[in-house]
């Protein structure tokens, strides 16, 4: 692994205590920062669609330097014409809401200090649209224009915001899909398998760090190769 110097700094994780972002939060806590997980199954227990949650949670955190917005669920596989709306609300609260809600409670932190890194977690699925999966899709392209937005109204602030769109890596949240879906996932990445957790965590860690300082708004892809945009 190679390392990126996190020595000082405080980074928030959501949804931390599994799959993609248990791995970004072992990398930067290898890399020297101090890591806090914002987990419904962490203690204390942080529901990040729930903005007095999120209010007491921040309690006493003192600085943030690094957000990771991670926390999400896959949702129902189902035709669009089929999907519940409690279904459709629930998904765009725990995917996008909680990303506007964790944001909008810790960049101005960042702003004050003149420094922080957010880096937001939606998906490849944001941006071509699965079928089947219409508001987990829906709710991935909201994190993509969320982070263009937040990303452009903090451009001056030293508050960078980018987002990242992985393909399917094998993690808890494949429980929640049929396996008609992982396999169409799968059928679509140019290179024959899935991402792992690792490799996501290294892009994430990057545009975490000082390192980037010249990319705001961005999307940065990670797809294996689906899409080349
Ligand atoms: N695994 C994939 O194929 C894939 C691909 C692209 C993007 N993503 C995205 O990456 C992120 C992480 O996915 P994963 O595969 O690691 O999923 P996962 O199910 O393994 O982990 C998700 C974590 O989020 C937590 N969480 C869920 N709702 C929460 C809430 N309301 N408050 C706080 N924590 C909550 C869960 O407790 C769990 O620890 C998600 O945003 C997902 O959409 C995943």
């Amino acid at each position: 692994m190679n390392k990126l110097d996190f020595a000082g700094r405080h980074a928030i994780v959501t949804g931390g205590s599994a799959g993609i972002g248990a791995a970004i939060a072992k990398r930067l806590a290898a890399s020297g920062a101090k890591v806090t997980l914002w987990d419904l199954d962490g203690s204390p227990r942080v529901d990040v669609s729930d903005p007095t949650s999120i209010e007491k949670a921040l309690q006493g955190i003192g600085k943030v330097d690094v957000l990771v917005n991670n926390a999400g669920v896959a949702g129902q596989n189902v035709p669009t014409v089929d999907y519940p709306i409690e279904e459709w609300e629930r998904v765009l609260r725990v995917n996008l809401t909680s990303q506007f809600l964790c944001c909008r409670a810790v960049a101005p932190l960042m702003a004050k200090a003149k420094y922080g890194r957010i880096v937001n977690i939606a998906s490849v699925a944001g941006k071509e649209g699965n079928p089947n999966a219409v508001a987990y899709s829906a709710s991935k392209a909201g994190v993509i224009s969320l982070t263009k937005s937040l990303g452009k109204e903090l451009a001056q602030a030293g508050v960078l915001v980018n987002c990242v769109t992985p393909a399917a890596a094998k993690t808890a949240i494949f429980d929640q899909m049929t396996k008609q879906h992982i396999d169409y996932m799968l059928s679509k990445i140019p290179m024959g398998r899935f991402v792992e957790v690792d490799e996501i965590a290294a892009l994430v860690c990057w545009l975490a760090s000082e390192d980037c300082s010249f990319s705001t708004g961005g999307v940065f892809d990670i797809s294996g190769g689906r899409a080349t945009y």
